[in-house]
């Protein structure tokens, strides 16, 4: 299939007036990493929106293949996120410029708190949470990170922030697909100018069989990740499915050129069920 010109123009735009790419390619752990399948996303597919995070334990191996790629840094959108082990004010800034350095990157688009708990029993995740974010702050400020934000965060946790620090995150990141549709906490962050970033698509492959997916795919012609993936964008959250396989990056890619009608969007929007296939931030104070 030719290159879809739609993918490296289709944006949404952030507070501080940067432009995210609205669909990018995930590369968490789970199901593990493909340097082939990087360099064809970049090099072929047109992606230019890569997420990852120094959790996922592929730094270095995607900096190689962002060299490789020969595209210019300028033209990627990096997100990267900083593991909870790492929280406080010092830390937090050494594990930022370590991961640059992984990466080999003088910067970050996007730099994320990866979960609200602090992981440290005994101490006040709100405390930690804040300290932390003047820590992002400042890499902000220092040019170091073109935008930070958050991940898996909920109202209650936003506020404190809000109460704490000053900068509003620039986006959140929180598990988003058919049967998780946190839309309280999406009405919210746009109420506070926050960018909902959507992740797990698909729900892991989950959502991929279900019957109502499975019949709009069928009207459109299309298939059950590329009807996931335009119901996120049209919704205009940002997403980044993950694949380790080039004929599925290039299928997930194919999002763009088609629009669901408004029946067939409240149809996957009536498939939410609260299932998380990620993790539950729920019970983090
Ligand atoms: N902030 C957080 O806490 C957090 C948590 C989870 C995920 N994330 C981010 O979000 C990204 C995406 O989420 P995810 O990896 O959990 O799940 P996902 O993107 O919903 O699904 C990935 C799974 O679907 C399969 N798949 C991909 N495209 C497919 C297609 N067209 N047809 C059939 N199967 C397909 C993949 O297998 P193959 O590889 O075999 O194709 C993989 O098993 C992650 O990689 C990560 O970057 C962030």
């Amino acid at each position: 299939m030719p290159l879809d010109p739609a993918l490296r123009c289709s944006t949404v735009p952030l507070s501080n007036g940067l432009q995210i790419p609205v669909l990018g390619l995930g590369t968490s752990h789970a199901g593990g990493y493909s340097h082939d399948a990087i360099v064809y996303a970049l090099t072929e597919c047109g992606v230019r929106h890569i997420d990852t995070a120094k959790r996922y334990g592929c730094e270095e191996k995607l900096g190689q293949a962002v060299k490789e790629s020969g595209i210019p840094r300028s033209e990627l959108w990096l997100t990267n996120k900083l593991w909870p082990e790492e929280y406080g004010y010092t830390a937090a800034k050494k594990a930022c410029l370590d991961s640059c350095s992984r990466m080999g990157v003088e910067y970050f688009d996007l730099y994320l708190m990866h979960w609200p708990d602090s992981l440290r029993p005994g101490c006040s995740n709100r405390e930690v949470r804040a300290e932390t974010w003047r820590a992002l702050e400042e890499l902000y400020k220092e040019g170091v990170c073109r935008s930070i934000g958050v991940s898996n965060f909920l109202i209650p946790h936003l506020e404190q922030l809000q109460e704490d620090c000053s900068v509003v995150p620039h986006v959140n990141q929180v598990e988003y697909h058919p049967f998780q549709q946190p839309n309280k906490l999406i009405d919210y962050c746009r109420h506070k100018g926050i960018v909902f970033e959507g992740y797990s698509p698909l729900a892991k492959g989950q959502v991929l069989s279900n019957p109502t997916v499975l019949q709009i795919a069928g009207k459109y012609k299309r298939t059950p990740a590329q009807i996931c993936i335009r119901w996120s964008i049209q919704n205009g959250v940002v997403t980044i499915p993950k694949s380790t396989k080039k004929t599925r990056i290039q299928e997930n890619c194919q999002a763009f050129g088609f629009q669901l009608e408004e029946a067939d969007m409240l149809a996957l929007g009536e498939l939410h069920d609260g299932r998380h296939v990620s993790w539950d931030p729920t019970n983090v104070e």
